[in-house]
């Protein structure tokens, strides 16, 4: 990491467990010469020249009209963006991986494994003292679907593809990715779907793919069909999935993020024998990564320097 000293001044406003003090404190040390603002309602214009933030408030974007970039502390930038005060020409930079890809994999893995391997019916069985040998998985009868090929969505299926499965991705435009094949745009939905048992979502969360997980899309799929949601609850239609479960053209599913979080403690998904919950945990932001790409890119942009993982507004990732 850099040790270069730079003047500026740079808000924080992360509304996480862990809190807007311990990142300030994080970056304090690693960009000496700074001065970290924790966000405050009450106080005056700090003149900020940065902002680091998730879910800040939009009040913020009122008061620091100084601002060069700002900074989101995870990869999704949805809930930035969607806040009317954000300046529009204000660029928005999201943080790439920063060890958020290998825990993606990990979880999207582990999902497809304990449906395609049987593990939740060897537990159940356990539980009845049955040895009971259940059919050899035939990776042909699963076939894997990722919607979203960005760096994650990329990595996830390219993982999928090395455990012998076949799979498939959908992007918005056409690409070459060897071992998979490539559906691009609305006209090529259907035919990705019918050919997906499981259905892994990776999107972006945007205008054009909030409810793309309805009981339209999910009825195209190949039955019993399953679903592992690691992107945004907003994609998925609640209750066109329960439906689905119901009907039995949905075998499961495996939910890392839901509407309203944390999942309310009345909501079905909690207590669906079919439905595996998470707690928005299939990649957490890594303190130390992230605190070293930002400041990279802090630096880079003192010295005039382009940065990666700018967000295009126009696409809305
Ligand atoms: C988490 O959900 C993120 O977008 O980083």
């Amino acid at each position: 990491m850099s040790v270069q000293k730079i003047k500026a001044r740079i808000i924080v406003a992360a509304n996480t467990d862990r809190g807007t003090h311990v990142w300030c404190q994080a970056f304090e040390q690693a960009l000496p010469g700074a001065r970290l603002i924790p966000w405050n309602e009450a106080d005056e214009d700090s003149r900020a020249d940065y902002a680091l933030v998730w879910k800040p408030p939009g009040a913020l974007f009122r008061r620091e009209t100084r601002l060069k970039a700002v900074f989101n502390l995870g990869a999704g930038v949805d809930g930035l963006l969607s806040l009317p005060d954000l300046p529009v020409g204000l660029p928005v930079v999201r943080l790439e991986d920063a060890g958020m890809t290998e825990q993606m994999v990990e979880y999207v893995v582990h999902g497809l494994l304990r449906v395609s391997r049987e593990f939740a019916a060897y537990e159940t069985q356990q539980r009845a003292l049955a040895w009971k040998p259940l059919r050899p998985v035939e990776r042909e009868q699963w076939p894997v679907g990722v919607m979203g090929l960005g760096a994650i969505g990329l990595s996830v299926a390219q993982a999928i593809a090395r455990l012998g499965y076949p799979v498939a991705g959908w992007a918005r435009s056409h690409r070459d990715i060897a071992g998979i094949s490539v559906f691009a745009g609305l006209a090529q939905l259907p035919a990705f779907l019918a050919r997906t048992r499981v259905l892994v979502n990776v999107l972006p969360l945007t205008g054009d793919t909030e409810n793309i997980l309805n009981r339209q899309n999910l009825e195209r799929l190949r039955a019993p069909a399953y679903l592992i949601n690691v992107a945004r609850g907003s994609h998925l239609v609640e209750q066109d999935l329960l439906d689905l479960l119901d009907s039995g053209h949905m075998q499961g599913a495996l939910l890392d993020v839901f509407r309203v979080e944390p999942l309310p403690a009345d909501h079905p998904f909690w207590r669906h024998e079919k439905v595996t919950v998470t707690p928005h945990i299939a990649a957490i932001t890594l303190r130390e990564h992230t605190v070293e790409q930002i400041v990279n890119k802090i630096h880079s942009l003192e010295q005039g320097l382009p940065v990666s993982g700018l967000v295009s507004r126009d696409h809305g990732y």
